[in-house]
């Protein structure tokens, strides 16, 4: 399978690093408006291959993308510290007028994956300006907020975060919803293993861990300027699943008909990804705070949608 990424800046190069580990691609195009230093990002992945699998990357032009099954859209700006994500809504939404053009002309089959933020705007703004069916037109959405609650929910209860099944839902963002409701270890509600375990999961911790994953992405971007290998190794599990043809379930963002009555947003809920993009949902039953917040979520993301003229 040949795949393209467009940027090839820490989240587009992590991404590639990362898929060239895994080895579940043949081909990886790097694309970016500085050509010399997409060159420079696939000539050290590819000094990764030769202990990890026969993965090919290179740099190349959109011209490159033809028979491409999925592109990565990982361009545009990045998130300043103390900005949050719908800051970069403008800067970000011109630079894909430009770049979804050249995508749809060369890979016309293509899935697109989008890693860019704000991710969810980012995801209905393209599939507004492709017309792509929603299924084929992935934001990234919180399958790092999901990652960063079974990290930290697992810690708590010394489980490997594999094994928690937990879900963080809409906006990734500072909306977004933690299902603590649906949360479940193994087969077991994760309350009835934290008590077997002697370390129930109390208010504070509850506290604690929800702080953990909302202020994650602020911490991380303080601390070094950007969060990037977190975000890679989700787009090279999406990746996976797609090539694969899996239908395993990832909190994936696309333009939803409607969430608790909010009509056609983008936004995260867990969801079937296959061979040609999302199949299904499955929906967890949610708590009736949880679905207020949801629907909180679906409002915002509906109402920045809406002001994007595009
Ligand atoms: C994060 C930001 C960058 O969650 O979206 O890491």
């Amino acid at each position: 399978m040949k795949i393209g990424i467009v940027g090839a800046g820490q989240v587009g190069a992590s991404a590639a690093y990362a898929i060239a580990l895994l080895g579940t691609v043949r081909e990886i195009i790097l694309i970016d408006l500085d050509p010399a230093m997409a060159a420079a990002q696939a000539e050290d992945i590819s000094h990764a291959t030769p202990f990890a699998s026969a993965t090919h990357v290179r740099k190349g032009g959109y011209g490159d993308l033809a028979s491409a099954k999925v592109v990565i859209i990982a361009a545009g700006v990045s998130q300043k510290p103390g900005e949050t994500r719908l800051d970069l809504l403008a800067r970000n939404a011109e630079v894909f007028r430009a770049v979804t053009s050249e995508v749809l002309t060369h890979a016309p089959e293509a899935i697109l994956l989008i890693a860019s933020n704000p991710v969810d705007i980012m995801t209905g703004v393209t599939q507004r300006l492709t017309g792509l069916p929603a299924h084929r037109v992935i934001g990234s959405g919180t399958i790092l907020d999901t990652a960063r609650f079974r990290v930290l929910l697992g810690q708590h209860l010394n489980i490997d975060p594999r094994s928690v099944h937990a879900y963080v839902l809409g906006e990734h963002g500072d909306s977004e919803v933690l299902s603590w409701s649906s949360a479940a270890v193994g087969a077991s509600l994760y309350a009835d293993v934290a008590l077997a375990n002697g370390k129930p999961v109390t208010n504070a911790v509850r506290e604690k861990i929800d702080d953990g994953v909302r202020r994650a992405a602020y911490r991380i971007i303080e601390g070094k300027g950007a969060t990037y290998y977190g975000i890679g190794a989700g787009l090279a599990r999406l990746v996976a699943a797609i090539g694969g043809d899996e239908r395993s379930v990832h909190s994936v963002s696309i333009m939803t008909p409607d969430v608790e009555g909010v009509k056609d947003v983008p936004l995260s809920l867990p969801r079937v990804l296959g061979k040609n993009g999302v199949l299904g949902d499955v929906m967890p039953e949610i708590s009736a705070d949880e679905r207020l917040g949801l629907r909180a979520s679906a409002e915002l993301l509906k109402d920045t949608l809406e002001a994007v003229k595009v």
